[in-house]
């Protein structure tokens, strides 16, 4: 399926991610670009930090939450001798590509964007003008983005469901420019979605989400990570009383960090009567320490190492800085004619 395909990647440096993040979107993520330079194609990697000052503007936050997020991609194993990892703001051709976008982009590709609306209704809601707090970056911000897609000729761009809207309007703009020249100047971009992972449960039963403040975290202190497992929701039957694990959450949790092996056990002892609360959550903290302690080791390594981190980032903008280059100077020899 990934055959000589592009596989891009954009993360918005925006802190540390939980079990859910992980399991649910960067695993598949890198997976998924791992997979493409297997068979012939390329991973391009990237942190969004254009895209994160239109929010932060606090430079010495914004720095910190970048350090955190290039050390946990890493920590991931993102392999920067395959996969092309770079930082958006150390390619200053980016907005050259986003400038002739915009004269391709009908405004109204804007006005819909969820992003951008999400911010109007909830001033609305709050009795504000619609404009209120929202910076020309907020609202242009589908087409910067589609620059970053199209400028690397990418065939596939992972995504949450909340960003298949941008990946959609990037394939719009690119189809408007490819209709407007009458070639096929920029390749058209498609999204794919991880079907296969289901939600992973939160603490309290509702999908894992940092605005629902029910996660466990990954780079906390193990103390951290035990105090939320210990936190989730029980009821209060005996151990004896055999029990349907189906009907646990702790156990729910447990499947999407558990080997087989170990998830059929756990089942046993709830039906049997065998395992209480206690037991299953010292389970579950087992297993969560264990899926992610080399990738902690990791983390903590390069966040105290972070010259290495720099160097990598540096080296992935030396490589993305030519393509990018070779797509916009097609570009520009089409609008300007030359
Ligand atoms: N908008 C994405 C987010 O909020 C981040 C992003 C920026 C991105 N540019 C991208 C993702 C290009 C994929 C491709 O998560």
């Amino acid at each position: 399926m990934f055959k000589n395909k592009t596989i891009l990647t954009g993360v918005k440096p925006t802190g540390t991610p939980h079990i859910g993040n992980y399991l649910g979107a960067i695993k598949p993520a890198l997976d998924m670009g791992k997979n493409a330079v297997q068979n012939g194609g390329k991973h391009f990697m990237f942190i969004a930090d254009y895209h994160a000052i239109n929010a932060q503007k606090d430079a010495a936050m914004l720095n910190q939450k970048l350090k955190e997020v290039a050390s946990v991609y890493l920590a991931f194993g993102l392999d920067t001798d395959k996969s092309v990892f770079y930082r958006q703001s150390d390619i200053p051709e980016i907005h050259e590509f986003t400038t002739i976008l915009y004269a391709y982009t009908p405004k109204g590709f804007m006005n819909k964007a969820h992003a951008y609306k999400a911010c109007v209704d909830k001033n609305r809601l709050n009795g504000k003008p619609d404009d209120d707090g929202i910076n020309m970056g907020l609202y242009t911000y589908p087409t910067l983005m589609a620059a970053d897609i199209l400028a690397y000729e990418t065939d596939i761009v992972p995504v949450g469901k909340d960003q298949v809207q941008h990946v959609e309007i990037a394939r719009d703009i690119a189809g408007a420019i490819n209709a407007h020249y009458n070639t096929d100047l920029l390749k058209l971009p498609t999204y794919h979605i991880e079907e296969n992972v289901a939600a992973v449960a939160g603490v309290d039963g509702r999908k894992m989400s940092k605005s629902y403040n029910n996660v466990i975290p990954i780079f906390a202190e193990d103390s951290v990570i035990k105090k939320a497992i210990f936190s989730i929701k029980t009821d209060s039957r005996p151990m004896e009383e055999p029990k349907n694990p189906d009907e646990i959450l702790v156990y729910q949790i447990y499947k999407s960090v558990a080997s087989e092996g170990q998830v059929a056990e756990m089942a046993e002892g709830l039906r049997g009567g065998k395992l209480g609360y206690g037991h299953i959550k010292n389970m579950l903290v087992d297993a969560v320490l264990k899926e992610t302690q080399n990738a902690r080791e990791m983390y903590n390594y390069y966040m105290a190492h972070f010259d290495e981190v720099e160097e990598k980032l540096s080296a992935g903008a030396l490589k993305a800085r030519p393509v990018i280059q070779k797509t916009l100077k097609c570009l520009k020899n089409a609008v300007f004619g030359r």
